[in-house]
């Protein structure tokens, strides 16, 4: 592989902003692009700088110069279009949530080990050097042993009816769609918990607008995580340790910023972290280095921690209630 071919599926928001990365990075190429409407898939094409434009996600499944897709659709849609392009042969970086719950989730994962191609879900936070650091000041026991996380995303949205994050066709909500976020970034540093407790407001649509997650652990350590389309937080995490704490504050933004504190709050590390292209490019290197490899899976983003906080989101939705459609 000289420079590695990407597809996109889907012509939304996030596959504008992951096709700008890949034509940022040097040993990328923005392949061919793929939407359910041919005239959406040229019109991105021309926009993003694709050489190939397709008006069915099957052509650009079934083409064997795609080195690996990524799969940009609603969270309802991301079973079908993951299994379409494995059972093709294809690698795949597959947008968060990898699909609806846990048993669509391991179908994927088994049927691309089963195909021995490449899967990985869209993590992107995973990727970021600023939580890295994060990860590299915990495990080196810069504030001890952390006992505890709080972590927020949550961005009013005004209601639309026909966004996908309203709907419930489309696995809308705030769990899949943020809450994912706090969820992965609790279970790497303290693991599968002990007990989980959630509440959450439900629209009328079917979908859940605000939700409130308490984990807690045996040994007393717990994370409290908040999500939401309702109200704007502040969205940053904290996690406090037995000698200090860390913040990392505007996670979900290009920029963000971590601090490291020691136990009279006083801040004895800083990182700040500034994107090289739009953030996305991390993960666009993981992938390459995980294709180069031959690797089926990544160290950062494991098929086993996806499929575990996919087993905390189908708890709480177990407790609010909540299924989608796909599910009934
Ligand atoms: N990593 C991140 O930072 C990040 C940020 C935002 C979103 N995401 C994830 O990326 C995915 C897409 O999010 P988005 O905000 O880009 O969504 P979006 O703007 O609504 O775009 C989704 C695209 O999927 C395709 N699609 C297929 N079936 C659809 C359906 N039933 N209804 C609507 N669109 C459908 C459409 O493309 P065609 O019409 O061309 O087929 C549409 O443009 C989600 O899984 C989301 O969680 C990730």
């Amino acid at each position: 592989m000289d420079k590695i071919r990407w597809g996109i599926i889907g012509t939304g928001k996030i596959a504008r902003t992951f096709a700008e990365a890949i034509n940022g990075t040097d040993d990328a190429e923005l392949y061919a692009v793929a939407s359910r409407t041919a005239g959406k898939a040229e019109k991105f094409a021309a926009e993003n700088g694709a050489l190939k434009a397709y008006g069915s996600y099957r052509e650009l499944a079934e083409d064997n110069c795609v080195d690996v897709v990524y799969i940009a659709t609603p969270m309802a849609s991301h079973y079908d279009d993951a299994l379409l392009c494995i059972e093709n042969g294809r690698n795949v970086l597959c947008e968060k949530s990898l699909s609806l719950n846990t048993e669509m989730t391991k179908e994927i994962i088994d049927r691309a080990k089963e195909k021995n191609v490449f899967l990985m879900e869209a993590m992107w936070m995973k990727c970021r050097p600023v939580y890295l650091k994060v990860l590299e000041w915990i495990n080196t026991g810069k504030i001890g042993r952390p006992n505890f996380i709080k972590a927020d995303f949550s961005n009013y949205i005004p209601y639309d009816k026909n966004d996908r994050l309203f709907r419930a066709d489309c696995g809308g909500g705030a769990l899949l769609d943020l809450g994912v976020y706090p969820l992965t970034f609790a279970h790497a540093i303290f693991g599968y918990p002990d007990e989980i407790i959630s509440e959450a407001e439900i629209s009328s649509d079917g979908v859940d607008i605000n939700n409130t997650i308490l984990l807690k652990y045996s040994d007393g350590r717990f994370v409290s995580a908040d999500n939401g389309f309702r109200l704007q937080l502040s969205n940053n995490a904290m996690v406090s340790g037995t000698e200090g704490f860390i913040t990392l504050g505007n996670w979900f933004h290009c920029t963000s910023e971590a601090l490291l504190y020691d136990n009279n709050a006083q801040v004895t590390e800083k990182f700040i972290c500034e994107p090289e292209i739009n953030g996305y490019e991390y993960e666009i290197r993981e992938v390459h280095e995980c294709l180069r490899k031959g690797l089926k899976e990544s160290a950062l983003v494991p098929h086993e921690e996806t499929i575990e906080i996919m087993k905390i989101m189908d708890e709480c939705r177990k407790q609010w209630g909540l299924k989608f459609p796909q599910e009934n």
